[in-house]
C-alpha cells in the first residue's frame, strides 16, 4: 500500500491506473478509522480494481468552537487497518498544500439550500467545508466511484447535489450505518464519551427507533411526536439540537404523500455532539 502526501505523486499514479484502465473507487475520511469506516473500504473493494483513502481533518469544515485541534488522530493504527483490507493508497496531504492561499481567500464550493438547513443551520460554514474538500479531492483523486456513511446522511445529499449541480463525473455510493452492539452508530466523536455518557448514548437511537415505529403505525401528527421524543431524550441527560422528520430524497418537510421519510436527531451528551438517522419507507 502506498502512502502518498504529495498532490503531483497521486496525479501520476492516477495517471498509470487511467492508462492500465483501472476503475478507482475513493473513500474520503479525516482518520480514526473504526468499523463504519471499514466498510466504505470493503464496498469500493468489491467495486472497484483499485482503491483510494484519504486521511485529511479538514479545518474548513469546523467552526470556531468546535474540535478540530481535538480531533482523534491515529494514522498508524488507520494505515495497518487499511492495508489490511487491501486499499492500494492512501493519501494524506498537508493542510498547507490543500490550502496554499489560506483559509480566508479559498473559493469554495456550496451547494445552496441543503446546507443551511438541519445540521447546517446548528454548524454555519460546515457543510461550505465538506462540499470544498470533497470536490478539492475529487479533482486530484478522479475517481470513478466515491463511498459516503449514511451516518452522516446530510452530508451524502449535499455532496450528491453537489455532483449533480457541478456535472461531475463519477458516482456516489451510500453506505448503510454500521452500529455497535447498543445500537450506537459508529462514530469517531463516540471516543470523547465518558463511560457514564457511552452506557446513555444508545438512547439517541433508540429515541429515533420509536420515532419510526410510530410513523409505521400510523401517527401522522409529526410536530407533537417529535415534541415528546425530544422531551424524552431530555430528561435523559441530551441535550436535543433536533429531531426533524423530513424527506428522506429533499431534506423538505415532508407532504402528505411522501413515502421515503427520514428522522434525523443531532443532541450533545455533555460537550459531544452526536448525530444519528434512520429512513422509514412507507412503500
Ligand atoms: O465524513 C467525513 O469524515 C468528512 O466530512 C469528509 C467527507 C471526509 C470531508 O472532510
Amino acid at each position: 500500500m502506498q502512502v502518498i502526501n504529495e498532490i503531483l505523486p497521486l496525479r501520476e499514479q492516477r495517471r498509470k491506473w487511467q492508462i492500465e484502465g483501472k476503475v478507482i473507487g475513493f473513500v474520503p475520511t479525516m482518520g480514526n478509522l473504526h468499523d463504519g469506516h471499514l466498510d466504505l473500504v470493503r464496498r469500493a473493494r468489491e467495486k472497484c480494481d483499485v482503491v483510494v483513502v484519504s486521511i485529511f481533518v479538514n479545518p474548513m469544515q469546523f467552526g470556531p468552537n468546535e474540535d478540530l485541534d481535538a480531533y482523534p488522530r491515529t494514522m498508524d493504527a488507520d494505515c495497518k487497518a487499511l492495508e489490511a483490507l487491501g486499499v492500494n493508497c492512501v493519501f494524506v496531504p498537508k493542510v498547507e498544500d490543500i490550502y496554499a492561499r489560506g483559509l480566508e481567500q479559498q473559493t469554495f464550493v456550496e451547494v445552496p439550500g441543503l446546507s443551511y438547513m438541519i445540521c447546517g443551520a446548528s454548524r454555519p460554514g460546515h457543510f461550505r467545508g465538506v462540499a470544498t474538500i470533497v470536490c478539492k479531492l475529487f479533482n486530484m483523486v478522479q475517481p470513478n466511484h466515491a463511498f459516503f456513511g449514511e451516518k452522516d446522511f446530510q452530508q451524502l445529499q449535499v455532496i450528491k447535489g453537489m455532483v449533480q449541480d457541478l456535472s461531475m463525473n463519477l458516482t456516489i455510493h451510500g453506505v448503510p450505518t454500521r452500529r455497535e452492539e447498543d445500537g450506537l452508530a459508529m462514530s469517531s466523536r463516540n471516543n470523547y464519551l465518558s463511560v457514564e455518557e457511552r452506557q446513555r448514548a444508545s438512547r439517541i437511537y433508540e429515541t429515533i427507533s420509536l420515532v419510526a415505529d410510530a410513523i409505521l403505525q400510523g401517527r401522522r401528527d409529526f410536530t407533537a411526536l417529535i415534541a415528546e421524543h425530544k422531551a424524552l431524550l431530555n430528561q435523559s441527560g441530551f441535550k436535543v439540537d433536533y429531531i426533524e422528520i423530513r424527506s428522506a430524497s429533499t431534506l423538505l418537510h415532508p407532504s402528505h404523500e411522501e413515502k421515503n421519510l427520514v428522522i434525523l436527531c443531532a443532541a450533545f451528551l455533555g460537550k459531544t455532539r452526536l448525530i444519528d438517522n434512520i429512513q422509514v419507507d412507507l412503500d
